[in-house]
């Protein structure tokens, strides 16, 4: 485990910079064996095949995913970052975890003039996401492919999480991940 990451995983930023992104992903957190290990959201992790194959069909991200930072990936558009940055015991972010966080994602958020879309990945990083806005969760019930209004010019797209568990039960299909994809892009192509 040497070589291993183990540290805090930072948001992983478009190589223009995050003024160059509408859209920001957020996820829960590493993966023990993936991004804890890579250093990357999502990178090494299963959630992360869907995940970086669904970015570069819908072109928010260029190159190839080979599950490695060095792979030459590219994000445009979009940034991908955690509710909690490191891997969490037995991979379940306690209350405490996620609002120890919660200032990172603040500010993560806060470096993005030009925000128009959130993607929260799961009902933890749906809420983590509302108080980092400053939003009551009454207001925003959590429910997959549901667009909430955040303010004039700024929504927010519930998804299931795109984990192995999902994936595998069917709760969450290809096809539903990309539907939400899909409402994201429509959402960008209004002014
Ligand atoms: N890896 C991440 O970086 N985030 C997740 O939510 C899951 C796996």
């Amino acid at each position: 485990m040497a070589d291993w990451h183990n540290a805090p995983v930072p948001t992983f930023w478009p190589s223009l910079g995050p003024a160059s992104a509408r859209l920001v992903i957020v996820g829960l957190a590493p993966g023990l064996k993936g991004a804890n290990r890579t250093g990357r959201p999502f990178t090494g992790d299963y959630a992360g095949d869907l995940l970086y194959e669904t970015l570069l069909e819908f072109r928010f991200a260029t190159g190839t995913y080979q599950a490695d930072p060095a792979d030459g990936l590219q994000l445009h558009d979009s940034m991908i970052t955690n509710a909690v940055r490191c891997v969490p015991p037995e991979n379940k972010p306690t209350p405490a975890e996620i609002a120890q966080c919660r200032p990172f994602l603040e500010a993560t958020i806060a470096a993005m003039p030009n925000i128009r879309a959130v993607l929260v990945l799961g009902r933890i990083a749906h809420e983590s996401t509302l108080r980092a806005l400053g939003k009551k969760l009454s207001a925003h019930p959590f429910a997959h492919g549901a667009r909430h209004e955040i303010k004039p010019g700024v929504a927010l797209f519930d998804s299931y999480h795109c984990s192995r568990y999902n994936t595998n039960t069917g709760r969450l299909t290809p096809a539903m991940f990309k539907s939400v994809f899909a409402s994201i892009r429509d959402e960008l192509a209004t002014d």
